[in-house]
């Protein structure tokens, strides 16, 4: 690999129009953190860049949805991401916003240097267009009939009940949200990228020159430089983004993918406006994008051919780019709310960051999708960082004010074993920084905790509280070496665990701190005070993750409610057909669940008559039973009786299904005679 003299990180600008979750996390910032920590740690030059994507049509939708300006919706989301990443402890260099001026003014010299190259094609297409409203409008603002599955509100991009991408063309009936008028077709001019006279050069670059990068971002790389690039369009009939900069494209803006990536550029520029073009245009700089899956495209193939097409600018040496992390089995998602949204995390959880850093690290989507479930969460908590490292760290430390008055005490001669155990510790910095260098993150925090364990093993095994009484050297031999391993421990887990590792450093007196140390046992002078000892984690208990797990459901059910649609009509049938069911009202003059039988509830019902028992099978869903005494219930009083656990059932009751599934026995609403007829 070339020698770099200094690194850029970026991370994907989040749209400001929406709070942060733990996909973005696991997917982007976490890794690009650790990273980061890493480099800069081993005292290497590295600039961390994050920031908000504030243009697109989305941003306007939301906030034409709250009758508010975009600049409103921006602003909220911007402040919430950005005190949020802060808490969290992702530690930017800068933080800013594509709304700023510095990346207005940036982006359009970008935009202008290109097109007065010849960057540019231009090119007249016909788009639909308001005329109510005297606007074109987006993908997005266009509804109509989905030709797949007859959804009536497809939208012009995407049909959300069937999940089909569509253009507006495809939709039956299409119709303007902005006001509700008919669309009609008119011709707009668009600047492109023309994407295809970029092809043999991106051919050439990554898949001949960066065959190292990670196998999902390279196939996925590949297979599109195999169907063959198209020109892009990188202008919008829009009237929220940066204006194109060039005579005739009145009303018109960047597309949001095409100022979003310059964000990197202008942000770096707003924190080092004298110094900031080495970070981006010296040969000497490793530039590196941390992205989700789907950014692959934007960051591999569009964004390089911009600063290629501009002519001075450096491209990436890696995209370490990640899959999807799931929730509970089902895809994150903002517009379902079937999230765990950071702001929420950290009020629920406070200075727990440590604990969702580690768990998302762990459960990494670096190859595959993965999945967070709550109950891992715990039990990651509770059975790796309280009782492997936690329970290490403190034992040391409560030993040695036990026996030592909290002071480091003298390392005597070494045993077979503590040799063996410095032996299974020696490689860690190796193996660790080979695999943070190959953004194995996953598995390189797995080899930390791995020192913890063999830690904890060590005086598991030597026992020293049984020595005391015949050998306090050997005890002082054991608490130092335990003691050492513990600084060892805050060093390589501070890329991972930083508030932990800080704690950690505090209560060791720990002064001196780099990652090169890693590995020694000189890391504590004999005879350094440390300082009383503190819990570096906590165990969570049952009711703390119950709650969770019960705030999805909760997310669950209203979502089934709000998107619920009755089902399709049956088949017709004749009215001889409807004369011959005896439907009847009848009174519950009892309800009970049936011994034994999990499903069924037994009523007798006053039918006017001479009463009926009837069994039914909604127990589950009527944990009290005795509520339906006295209800006025309808039921199909001409089914022939069957025998079911001995008991036999004269009769139907009529329910009415839930939009979850469940059963919810019909009820008259006004009091009727005891066995008349339902007609
Ligand atoms: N806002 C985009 C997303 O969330 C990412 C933009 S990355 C940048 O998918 F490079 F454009 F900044
Ligand atoms: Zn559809």
């Amino acid at each position: 690999m070339k020698n770099f003299k200094r690194t850029t990180v970026t991370t994907a600008l989040p749209y400001a129009n929406g709070p942060i979750h733990i996909g973005h996390l696991a997917g982007v910032y976490v890794p690009a953190d650790i990273y980061v920590r890493y480099l800069r740690l081993k005292d290497e030059d590295v600039l961390f860049i994050g920031g908000s994507d504030e243009h697109g049509v989305p941003i306007t939708l939301t906030a034409r949805k709250e009758g508010v300006t975009p600049q409103d919706i921006v602003d909220r989301y911007h402040n919430i991401i950005k005190e949020s990443f802060e808490t969290f402890g992702i530690s930017f260099d800068i933080y800013s916003r594509t709304t700023s001026s510095t990346h207005r003014v940036l982006a359009s010299e970008i935009f202008k240097t290109i097109h007065d190259k010849g960057g540019f094609i231009e090119k007249t297409s016909e788009q639909y267009y308001d005329e109510k409203a005297q606007q074109f409008l987006a993908d997005r603002y266009i509804t109509g009939k989905c030709p797949h599955c007859g959804n009536e509100r497809a939208y012009g991009d995407q049909c959300e009940s069937c999940g089909t991408s569509l253009s507006p063309d495809d939709l039956i009936n299409p119709q303007s949200t902005i006001s509700g008028s008919v669309p009609v077709k008119r011709e707009t001019k668009h600047w492109y990228l023309p994407l295809d006279q970029h092809e043999a050069w991106l051919r050439q670059w990554i898949l001949e020159e960066h065959k190292e990068w990670k196998p999902n971002v390279y196939g996925q790389c590949k297979s599109w430089l195999d169907m063959g690039l198209q020109p892009r369009a990188v202008s919008r009939d829009l009237d929220w983004g940066i204006p194109v900069p060039v005579k005739g494209a009145e009303g018109k803006v960047l597309y949001v993918w095409f100022d979003a990536p310059i964000g990197y550029i202008s942000n770096t520029k707003e924190l080092l406006p004298n110094d900031w073009e080495k970070w981006w245009k010296d040969e000497d700089t490793r530039l590196l994008h941390f992205i989700g899956k789907d950014n692959i495209v934007f960051h591999c193939i569009v964004f390089p051919a911009m600063l290629k097409a501009e002519g001075s600018y450096i491209l990436p040496d890696n995209v370490p780019a990640n899959e999807f992390l799931n929730l509970e089995g089902d895809k994150i998602s903002t517009s379902r709310n079937w999230a765990v949204w950071l702001h929420e995390y950290l009020q629920e959880f406070p200075d727990k960051q440590d604990v969702l850093r580690y768990v998302l690290t762990a459960n990494a989507p670096e190859t595959k999708d993965n999945d967070f479930t709550w109950k891992d969460f715990q039990a990651r908590n509770n059975n790796e960082l309280v009782a492997i490292y936690g329970n290490f760290i403190n034992r040391a430390l409560v030993l040695t004010h036990k026996y030592f008055e909290g002071k480091v005490p003298e390392m005597g001669a070494l045993t077979d074993y503590d040799k063996q155990t410095l032996d299974e510790f020696k490689n860690v910095k190796a193996e660790v920084e080979n695999l943070l260098d190959h953004f194995k993150f996953r598995e390189a925090q797995k080899e930390a905790m791995n020192l913890a364990r063999i830690g904890n093993k060590y005086l598991a095994d030597t026992e020293p509280w049984k020595l005391a009484k015949t050998d306090m050297n050997r005890v002082g031999t054991i608490l130092n070496l335990s003691l050492q391993i513990a600084a060892n421990l805050a060093i390589a887990f501070e890329p991972f665990l930083p508030f932990s590792s800080k704690k950690l450093r505090d209560l060791l007196n720990l002064e001196s701190f780099d990652w090169n140390k890693l590995g020694r046992i000189d890391l504590l002078k004999i005879g350094l005070q440390l300082k009383k000892p503190e819990l570096l984690f906590e165990k969570i208990e049952d009711d703390v993750i119950e709650m969770q797990i019960q705030k999805l459901l909760d997310t669950k059910k209203s979502n089934q409610l709000t998107t619920w649609k009755p089902e399709a009509i049956k088949e017709n049938i004749s009215f001889d057909e409807f004369m011959k069911m005896d439907i009847r009202v009848g009174t519950v003059l009892d309800c009970q669940k049936v011994p034994k039988a999990d499903k069924l509830l037994q009523f007798r019902i006053d039918d006017g008559l001479k009463g009926r028992t009837i069994l039914s099978g909604i127990a589950e869903y009527y944990p009290n039973p005795a509520d339906l005494i006295g209800k006025q219930v309808l039921f199909i009083a001409n089914f022939p009786p069957r025998k079911l656990r001995g008991i036999d059932s004269e009769g139907m009751i009529l329910s009415a299904e839930n939009p979850d599934g469940s059963l919810t026995v019909v009820q008259s609403g006004v009091p009727l005679s005891n066995g008349s007829k339902v007609v």
